[in-house]
C-alpha cells in the first residue's frame, strides 16, 4: 500500500480591502423613497451602502484590494503563480478581470490568470481551487492571489435598491497562512439550479425574487451544514455541533440576513435560543457590511476582516466557520484556524479610517450617477484624477491607469 501524506497546510496569508470612496446614507434614501428609515437601518442592518464612480468597476476595485493585499503581506508580485479574480460584474464577455488585474499589478508572466463566476460563491470557488493548489504541491513555493470584486447594483426605487454596495476583497493564499489556516478536508456543499436572483447579459442592473432568495440562501446552508458534518464524521442527531466554532462569517447581502442565517442554523443544530450566542459569534463581523452594503463575491470576506478587526476577544488559535452563498445557487460552508497576530495584521490595514473619510453622496447626485455608469462601456478617455482608475473606453479597448 502507497503511504498516504497528509496535504500541506494551506490559508490565507494576507487580506487587502477596496471600498470606492463615496457612499450613499439609508436614512437619506429612506426619506427620498417615503420609507420610514428605521425599515433600512434596523429592518435590512444596513446604514450606508457604497457607490463606485464612473470611473470605478470591478477591475480597478479588484487592482486597488490586490495591491493593498501584496503591501499588507510584503508580497512580490513575482511570487503569485494563479491569479483569480471572482465577479458576476466582469467588464467583457471574452477578456477576464483577472488580466486587467496582472497588468496592472506587474503579476509574473508565467502566473495562471483567470475569472471565475457564480453570484456570490465566485471567489469561494477560486480561493477552493487556491487551496488544493498549493496543498497539492503543484504552487511549487508560488502563492496565489484570489479576489472578489463586484458592483452590487439593483434598479432605482426596487425593492433590492437598499442592498446595493461595491467593493473588494483580495486573499494571498500560500503555505504561510499567516491569518486563516483552512482545514484540509472539512467543508459542505449545497447547489441546486435556481432562479432566485439573476442579471442577463442586456442589464446592467440584477433581478431578484427577493423573498425566495432568501429562503433559497436558508435552504443551502441547511445543505451545506448537513454536508459539513459528514465530513467531519459527526453524528448527524447530536445537537450542538457548531459550539466547536468561535464565531461563524456568513456572506451578507444585509445584516439582517446574517442574523436570519444564524437563528436558521442553530435551531439546525438543535439550539432553542439562536439569538444567544449572536453576539458573540455573528456580530463583529458585520460592522464593515453595514457600512459597505452589498458586494457580492467579496461579501464574505469583508466581513471575515470586519470580524477580526472588530471582535473584541483575540481569535489567534480559535476556530472559525464560512458560509458563502452564491444565488443560482451554491453554498458552502468550510473551516479554518485564526493565526496569531492576524487581527494586528487586518488592523493595521486601517480600513476602519478609510470608511470614515468617505464623501456622503446626496441622493440627486447618486441617481444621476446611476445614470452615467449606464454608459460606463462607452466612456470617451479622460485622463483627469489619480490612483487605479478606468480612463474611458478607446476603439472598444478599456484603458486603465494606476
Ligand atoms: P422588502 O420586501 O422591501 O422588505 O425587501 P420587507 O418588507 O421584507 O422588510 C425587510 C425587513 O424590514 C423585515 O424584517 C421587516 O419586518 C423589517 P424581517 O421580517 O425580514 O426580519 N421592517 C422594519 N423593521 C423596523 N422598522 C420598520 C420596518 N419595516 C419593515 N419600520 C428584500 C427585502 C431583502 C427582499 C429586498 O431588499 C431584496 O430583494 N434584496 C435583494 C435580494 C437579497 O439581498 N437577497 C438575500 C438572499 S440572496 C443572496 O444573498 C445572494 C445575493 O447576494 C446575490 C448573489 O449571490 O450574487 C443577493
Amino acid at each position: 500500500m502507497p503511504r498516504m501524506e497528509s496535504p500541506r497546510a494551506a490559508g490565507i496569508e494576507s487580506i487587502g480591502i477596496a471600498v470606492p470612496d463615496a457612499y450613499v446614507d439609508l436614512a437619506d434614501l429612506a426619506a427620498a423613497r417615503g420609507v420610514e428609515p428605521a425599515k433600512y437601518i434596523a429592518g435590512l442592518g444596513v446604514t450606508r451602502m457604497a457607490i463606485p464612480s464612473v470611473r470605478e468597476d470591478a477591475v480597478t476595485l479588484a487592482a486597488r484590494a490586490g495591491e493593498r493585499a501584496l503591501a499588507s503581506g510584503a508580497i512580490d508580485p513575482a511570487s503569485i503563480g494563479l491569479l483569480i479574480v471572482g465577479t458576476e460584474t466582469g467588464v467583457d464577455h471574452s477578456k477576464p478581470v483577472a488580466s486587467f488585474v496582472q497588468g496592472l499589478l506587474g503579476v509574473s508572466r508565467s502566473a495562471r490568470v483567470f475569472e471565475t463566476k457564480h453570484a456570490c460563491y465566485a471567489a469561494t470557488a477560486a480561493l477552493q481551487m487556491a487551496l488544493d493548489w498549493v496543498r497539492s504541491g503543484s504552487a511549487r513555493g508560488k502563492k496565489a492571489l484570489v479576489i472578489g470584486a463586484d458592483v452590487a447594483r439593483y434598479g432605482l426605487r426596487t425593492p433590492g435598491e437598499p442592498t446595493q454596495g461595491a467593493g473588494a476583497a483580495a486573499l494571498v493564499v500560500s503555505d504561510s497562512p499567516a491569518i486563516l489556516a483552512v482545514d484540509a478536508g472539512l467543508s459542505g456543499v449545497a447547489s441546486e439550479d435556481v432562479l432566485d436572483f439573476w442579471r442577463p447579459l442586456y442589464s446592467k442592473d440584477a433581478f431578484v425574487d427577493g423573498h425566495y432568495s432568501v429562503s433559497c440562501y436558508l435552504a443551502a446552508l441547511e445543505g451545506a451544514f448537513v454536508d459539513y458534518r459528514r465530513s467531519a464524521g459527526a453524528d448527524g442527531s447530536a445537537a450542538g455541533f457548531t459550539d466547536r466554532f468561535d464565531a461563524i462569517v456568513y456572506h451578507v447581502p444585509y445584516g439582517k440576513m446574517a442574523r436570519k442565517a444564524h437563528q436558521h442554523l442553530r435551531r439546525c443544530d438543535g439550539d432553542a435560543d439562536p439569538d444567544a450566542s449572536f453576539d458573540r459569534m455573528v456580530a463583529p463581523s458585520l460592522v464593515y457590511p453595514s457600512l459597505v452594503g452589498n458586494c457580492y463575491a467579496a461579501s464574505l470576506y469583508l466581513a471575515f476582516a470586519s470580524l477580526l478587526a472588530h471582535s473584541e476577544r483575540d481569535l489567534a488559535g480559535r476556530s472559525v466557520a464560512l458560509f458563502s452563498y452564491g444565488s443560482g445557487y451554491c453554498g458552502e460552508l468550510f473551516s479554518g484556524t485564526v493565526a496569531e497576530g492576524a487581527r494586528e495584521r487586518v488592523r493595521a490595514l486601517a480600513f476602519d479610517a478609510s470608511l470614515a473619510a468617505r464623501r456622503r453622496l446626496p441622493i440627486a447626485e447618486y441617481e444621476e450617477l446611476m445614470r452615467a455608469r449606464e454608459d460606463q462601456d462607452r466612456m470617451p478617455r479622460s485622463d483627469d484624477g489619480e490612483g487605479i482608475r478606468l480612463l474611458g473606453v478607446e476603439q472598444h479597448k478599456r484603458v486603465y491607469a494606476r
